[in-house]
């Protein structure tokens, strides 16, 4: 079994590939720097399939790959700086962090709550014939499981994820063998959140020098971002009963009665629905009038120990 969905990335791999994605599977594909493990990025399941899929205890935000410059100012706002890169290095191994457009179709799992998004457009023949036969942007996190190398052929993912992947395309090893280099334009001053690629020399003749990581938002542990999304409404943990002025969060079939406002992670109690749904609920109890959020348990196992993470920070944050 293992190994049996790898395809040739010719004209009947790519539909293959498309067909897989618009129902919201994983496909594996080769970009110019790894294999990327990609889904739907507009689709909340689809997304949380990739964190399931890639066993993360935590939701690490994606970068969302586009077929060119227009699908991508469609996503996020840019600016000088960003049209000056976009223009001389797309596409190409550069990813660019931008505030996300007002109307931006893009998962709020995929980006992690964050109101910024991680976009770009790769270079590899078989990436870009995927991303135009699809038409819509594809997030995709390195091809791996969380803690083990980026993957550099068909043949490491379909080792370590095939079972999870409904389509491998084996575009043969990957040219650069590196992840991308990663620039946050988010702020007023570019910052280099990951080396990669492309070298930050070439980018800073462009718009100037780069400063590093600022030690407070580690793209490594980006859960402790300062500006990672949290909630205005504080967050109480564990719920069992709510109060009249609390809304709930619920997770599973039976709710306790009585809260101001009710949205079910999960009533069938599934993982990956309620991983899909978590941060887009959030978002919208934290704007219901409540005086705070009631959050039912969620077991510790699968998903739900990334669904927790994301909680307690959420609830740990000072207000
Ligand atoms: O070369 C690559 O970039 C590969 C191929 C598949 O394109 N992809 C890749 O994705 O390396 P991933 O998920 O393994 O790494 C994404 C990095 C993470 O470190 C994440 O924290 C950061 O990008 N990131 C994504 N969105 C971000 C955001 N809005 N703000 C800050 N960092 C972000
Ligand atoms: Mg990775």
């Amino acid at each position: 079994m293992l190994g049996s969905s790898i395809r040739r990335p010719d004209d009947a791999g790519i539909a293959a590939a498309v067909e897989a994605l618009k129902a919201g599977r994983l496909v594996a594909f080769p970009t110019e720097t790894v294999y990327g493990l990609g889904a739907d990025a507009t689709d909340d399941r689809a997304v949380a399939a990739i964190f399931a899929a890639k066993e993360r205890p935590s939701f690490n935000p994606l970068i969302v790959h586009v077929a060119g410059s227009e699908m991508a100012e469609a996503l996020a706002r840019f600016d000088e700086r960003a049209r000056l890169l976009a223009r001389r290095f797309w596409p190409g191994p550069l990813t660019l962090v931008l505030p996300r457009s007002v109307a931006c179709p893009v998962s709020l799992l995929a980006s992690a709550g964050l109101p910024t998004l991680a976009v770009r457009v790769p270079r590899h023949p078989v990436a870009a014939r995927l991303l135009a036969g699809f038409g819509r942007p594809i997030a995709a996190p390195s091809a791996n499981p969380s803690g083990r190398l980026s993957p550099t052929t068909a043949a490491h993912v379909a080792a370590t994820l095939g079972k999870a992947v409904a389509v491998i395309l084996d575009g043969g090893p990957t040219e650069i063998g590196l992840e991308s280099t990663i620039v946050d334009l988010s702020g007023p001053s570019p910052r280099l959140l990951r080396p990669g690629g492309l070298a930050e020399e070439e980018i800073a003749a462009l718009i100037g020098p780069l400063a590093p990581p600022d030690l407070t938002q580690t793209p490594k542990a980006p859960g402790m971002l300062t500006s990672h999304y949290a909630p205005r409404l504080g967050l109480r943990l564990e719920a069992k009963a709510v109060s009249a002025d609390e809304a709930l969060l619920a997770f599973g079939p039976k709710i306790p009665p009585g809260a101001r406002a009710t949205l079910n992670l999960s009533a069938a109690g599934d993982l990956v629905e309620a991983a899909a749904n978590l941060f887009a609920f959030l978002h919208r109890l934290d704007a219901s009038d409540a005086s705070a959020i009631a959050v039912m348990p969620v077991p510790e196992r699968g998903l739900g120990r990334a669904i927790n993470d994301r909680l307690r920070r959420a609830a740990a944050r000072p207000r």
